[in-house]
């Protein structure tokens, strides 16, 4: 079996980003530049927000966090994406979620223009992946991330059966339009279930590729796995220890004791698909300086 090993890729993505930013900043004397907005003190988002930006800083993205009261209201937000989409200097925007509930997510989501739109969450970037224009959008960072594993390991996924559980806008939904594709990479049938799909195991055995993100902890057992397989978990779900100083640890939605003597490839959690995020939001964000910049690159 197989560990995918997201630590180790999420490394080797970022050396090979930083190269690629000093390569940019000699051909244009600028670098890439991201835009975090966090409003309100949502611990867990305070916590993601400055890790992505020291990982700006590690590699050399330019890093601007903008915190902004749990009261602001939703026109100010608004003004403050306004000027970032006219901001020359900055080549991708996010705001980060969950966003206070007077707040309407989809409407900033709207208000963020989709060229600076390294989440890969407005509607054109979506609709865009729906039709297979990769070149043309931003794909959302944890799914993107997936197909980096997926591609770098070697996974053979041509006329593959790959099944995704769950059908989130941020991760089931574009997963299964990228495996949908028409490209090497991809090719896949695609089979997309969720919480409420009757005879789940049925598919889930039927899976060459199985990707779970259902957000229910050691919910796919070895009995849901057809022998062979590839399984990518996106689970990322805190369960008590109290073995553990923090009082808990975080686990999958795949149970790896019993699933990885079936499989022949997995994601560990943690250490598979998380640190491939953020490293995602890194190539988007060089992606759209090179965009923003005509210069060549992947
Ligand atoms: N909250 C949790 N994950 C994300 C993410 O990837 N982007 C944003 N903007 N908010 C989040």
């Amino acid at each position: 079996m197989i560990v995918i090993d997201g630590r180790k890729t999420s490394v080797d993505l970022k050396n090979e980003l930083k190269a690629d930013i000093e390569h940019c900043r000699v051909a244009t004397g600028k670098i890439p530049g991201l835009a975090m907005v966090l409003v309100g003190d949502n611990p867990s988002s305070q916590v993601y927000v400055r890790n992505k930006a020291k990982t700006c800083k590690e590699i050399g993205i330019g890093a601007k966090v903008i915190e902004m009261p749990d009261e602001t209201p939703q026109e100010k937000l608004l003004e403050v994406v306004a000027g970032l989409n006219l901001d020359p200097d900055i080549n991708g925007i996010l705001v980060q979620q969950p966003l206070p509930s007077h707040i309407d997510e989809f409407t900033t989501t709207l208000a963020i223009d989709p060229s600076k739109d390294v989440d890969g969450f407005h509607p054109e970037n979506l609709g865009q992946l729906l039709l297979g224009r990769l070149d043309n959008c931003f794909v959302s960072c944890t799914p993107f991330g997936i197909l980096e594993l997926l591609t770098r390991y070697g996974i053979e996924t041509t006329g593959k059966h790959c099944v995704v559980v769950g059908r989130s806008d941020i991760v089931g939904k574009p997963m299964a339009n990228l495996m949908l594709r028409k490209d090497d990479a991809a090719n896949c049938t695609v089979t997309v279930c969720h919480s409420l799909t009757r005879e789940l195991p049925f598919f889930t055995r039927h899976a060459d590729i199985l990707i779970v993100a259902i957000g229910n902890a050691g919910f796919i057992t070895s009995d849901m796995v057809k022998p062979g397989a590839v399984v990518i978990d996106v689970g990322n779900n805190r369960i008590e220890d109290h073995d553990a100083k923090s009082g808990f640890r975080v686990v999958g939605d795949v149970d790896f004791r019993s699933v990885s003597a079936v499989a022949s490839a997995m994601t560990p959690v943690p250490g598979g698909v998380g640190p491939m995020t953020i490293a995602m939001l890194m190539k988007n964000t060089v992606l759209s300086f090179k965009r923003m910049n005509a210069l060549q690159g992947p």
